[in-house]
């Protein structure tokens, strides 16, 4: 049943008015603003308070179980937003639902955690960060969409874009690692994926909402602990935790989430000062603002309001727009208005934003307009999103280590492999945590995609899990050592169940869990080659493996076609490209870690080393395993010739940078170049590095190419001490280098007014 009485009254409304609605749309669209406007005269305090309020379906858990009779709200037009249902026939008759029975029969905006991949799943946003490739995540995200919205899906609370310098925190899977410059590029690429390039794209039946989350700073819970407390100084939000999703919201995201923990005292989903004073007066953001899972319920337990009647209150007077099913908004706004604890001006703002969405989405003019089975049909798991998968898995490999050349196992070597841990068959935890609707037998299995790659080559794979992911059991290990001791040489598969990265999934130890670090011990024994492929959701800490095993793989969890990805990597049909970017800890202990730290003013002297009172660990180097930014390949690159075109900046000018970058090895191969600057001096402390550019270039063997990169007045700009975002003159650092501690090319400038 269409929505008629509703789309004719607003025509009716839209062509009687000319002039620009008196409120800031999302889309600046005086036709939608008098749309928006005319439905919303039609509208009972309850009804858009029903607007403000988002039920989970059942059809997933992604939280706390809050049982509720949403489906009367649902009939009684009192439902804005519902999440967890899937497929046309899930969502038609919920829409269905709402139509024939609400009196305005105003549509339904279906959503779902549409994180990597929505059917195909890709790798966990994490990996793909690090194939330094944002047009490849863009593409991910758009097919994401696609799927998604062939299935009613109009909103998927992704991406999410916290800074994450801790890897106790699981849910840095979900994310694009510590830098806050290079997850800004992510954050435009996810969203643009997601929505198109403009909100005009919304429109367009393979796009779907966006939702930059979780506003903000929640990757620097203490202790790496999930939920836990955040606090951060008003100038790490801007220096570090808002820039990913000042990009967002410039790149035209069209919602944001209110993050779990406090900030500054403040829970996020009541934090004023985040969402008015920030997000709205000073970044002008005109979409519409969800709560994080029954976030709203929450603000009790956090001990800042007495009950959930004065939490809606905070939440409502903070900024915060929908209620996720939380039950709260729903049972308690109305009497609030009354009590004129919050204002009508208020609720007519959130509702306008999310009324303006479900026009600019289309759903006005035809609430079934995403549902067409024969599209669904269609569109679902395409042979050509599968290619895209195994090649954003491919990318999103980080070779770590590959002493002796073990990496690539030639196909035309005659050689006995033997394939060793649970991960080896393993199809249920190649998805990762947030893995759509992915089905996880689906996913192709290292042992599959091993037997594919490997056919009709000289190659034999032998087999054996060895042990589990999580307990102690060593009963298979003799099986293993066995299977072992028969082969040339042995690849040993391990990491951690999908379970423990992602969210409540902490951890105080992020070393390979279970006995999988004891059975290698026990593999390395044979004295043969051994090489590790690790399948994980966070930075491990990789020390004993470093120092013991010749080849380390970082396989990521690498969705539904993981099982090629690795294969085609370690057979060597396609050369590693990947590089970290999460510095990997030499232990638990050092975290938070993160190349762009601050010096201090007792920094360890590279040139004397030894020197006390110095800001060092007694019993570990201060550096990382292995840096931001780090990824070897099968080829070697070098860098060299850096040349400047001045040393001076001034406010109108730019530096031109550049250095010859040449494939000195016997493969063709891609390197990621990356451009850091340092800040000697400034009003306030700044990093010893930052990243401020890179280029990914393919080099066939032998070739060389020059990289330039222009450094300008924005290149430099930081916040200065009175938190003014300026270029401020001084002396500076800058390097081309291929991660962030490779100073071999380092030049030197100043900045002149
Ligand atoms: C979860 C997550 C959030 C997700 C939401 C809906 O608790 O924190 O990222 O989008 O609930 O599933």
């Amino acid at each position: 049943m269409k929505t008629i009485v509703v789309f004719i009254l607003c025509a009716g409304l839209a062509v009687a008015c000319s002039s620009r609605g008196k409120w800031e749309s999302f889309s600046g669209d005086p036709v939608i603003e008098h749309k928006v406007d005319s439905v919303l005269k039609l509208m009972t305090w309850e009804e858009k308070i029903g607007q403000m309020t988002q039920y989970s379906a059942d059809w997933d858990i992604t939280g706390p179980v809050m049982k509720s009779d949403w489906e009367t709200y649902l009939k009684k037009g009192l439902v804005g937003s519902v999440f967890n249902t899937v497929t046309v026939d899930g969502v038609r008759k919920l829409q269905d639902m709402a139509l024939s029975q609400s009196r305005l029969k105003i549509p339904v905006l279906f959503a779902y955690d549409v994180i990597h991949g929505f059917r195909t799943i890709f790798p966990i946003p994490l990996a793909e960060s690090c194939s330094w490739e944002p047009e490849l995540m863009k593409r991910t995200a758009s097919i994401a969409a696609t799927e998604a919205a062939a299935e009613g899906i109009c909103w998927t609370f992704a991406p999410m874009v916290d800074v994450a310098r801790d890897a106790r925190w699981g849910r840095v899977m979900e994310g694009a690692g510590e830098d806050p410059w290079y997850g800004s590029q992510v954050a435009i690429a996810r969203v643009q994926g997601f929505q198109g390039d403009s909100w005009k794209d919304l429109r367009k039946i393979n796009t779907v909402l966006a939702c930059a989350k979780h506003f903000v700073a929640y990757g620097a819970s203490e202790g790496g602990r999930d939920y836990n407390t955040v606090d951060v100084s008003r100038r790490s939000l801007y220096e570090t935790y808002f820039p990913p999703f000042y990009a967002a919201e410039k790149a035209g995201v069209a919602t944001f989430m209110t993050a779990f923990n406090e900030v500054d005292g403040v829970p996020a989903t009541a934090n004023k000062y985040l969402y008015t004073d920030v997000l709205r007066n000073e970044w002008k953001f005109k979409g519409f603002v969800v709560t994080d899972y029954t976030a709203v319920n929450e603000l009790v337990p956090h001990g800042i309001a007495a009950n959930e009647r004065e939490a809606a209150m905070k939440a409502v007077n903070a900024g915060i727009d929908m209620d996720m099913n939380g039950n709260v908004f729903i049972r308690n706004l109305p009497q609030l208005l009354k009590d004129r604890k919050i204002k009508k001006s208020e609720i007519d703002r959130a509702v306008r934003s999310i009324l303006e969405m479900k026009f600019l989405l289309g759903l006005f003019d035809d609430p079934y307009r995403y549902l067409d089975s024969t599209r669904e049909k269609n569109t679902i798991m395409r042979p050509e999103f599968l290619q895209v998968a195994r090649e954003a898995g491919r990318k999103s490999i980080v070779l770590l280590k590959n002493k002796n050349k073990i990496f690539p196992i030639e196909p035309n070597k005659p050689q006995t492999v033997a394939l060793i841990g649970p991960l080896v068959k393993d199809k249920i935890n190649l998805n990762g945590e947030w893995a759509g609707r992915g089905n996880r037998e689906q996913s192709v299995s290292l042992y599959e995609g091993f037997t594919e790659v490997y056919k009709d080559s000289k190659v034999i794979l032998t087999y054996a899990p060895g042990c589990d992911l999580t307990t102690e059991d060593r009963s298979g290990f003799g099986e293993a050592m066995d299977v072992a001791a028969n082969a040339d040489v042995i690849l040993a598969v391990m990491g951690e169940d999908f379970n423990w990265s992602g969210e409540a999934a902490s951890r105080t130890d992020i070393r390979l869990p279970g006995v999988q670090r004891e059975l290698l011990q026990e593999l390395v024994k044979l004295g043969k080659p051994v090489g590790l492929v690790l399948m994980n959701g966070r930075p491990l800490d990789l020390s004993w493996e470093d120092e013991h095993v010749d080849g380390i793989m970082e396989a990521w969890y690498l969705g539904t076609m993981a099982g090629y990805s690795v294969a085609d990597v370690v057979s060597g049909n396609h050369n590693p490209s990947g590089c970290l970017t999460m510095s990997f800890p030499r232990s638990v202990g050092q975290l938070p870690l993160y190349y762009n730290h601050k010096n201090t003013g007792r920094p360890v002297e590279p040139e004397n080393p030894g020197a006390d009172y110095r800001s060092f660990y007694l019993d570990s180097p201060n550096t990382p395993l292995y840096p931001f930014g780090y990824g070897l390949s099968y080829t070697s690159f070098d860098i060299r010739n850096m040349q400047m075109n001045t040393n001076v900046l001034r406010p109108d000018g730019e530096i031109k940078v550049s250095a010859v970058v040449a494939n000195n090895g016997e493969r063709d191969g891609e390197v990621v170049v990356q451009l850091y600057i340092r800040d000697i001096a400034g009003s306030v402390t700044r990093p010893v590095k930052e990243l401020r550019g890179f280029r990914k270039v393919f080099l066939s063997k032998g070739d060389s190419v020059t990289v330039e990169f222009s450094i300008t007045p924005e290149t430099i700009a930081m916040y200065n001490l009175d938190m003014k975002y300026v270029a401020e003159p001084g002396e500076f650092k800058v390097w081309i280098a291929v991660n962030a501690e490779d100073n071999r090319n380092e030049g030197n400038f100043t900045y002149r007014k």
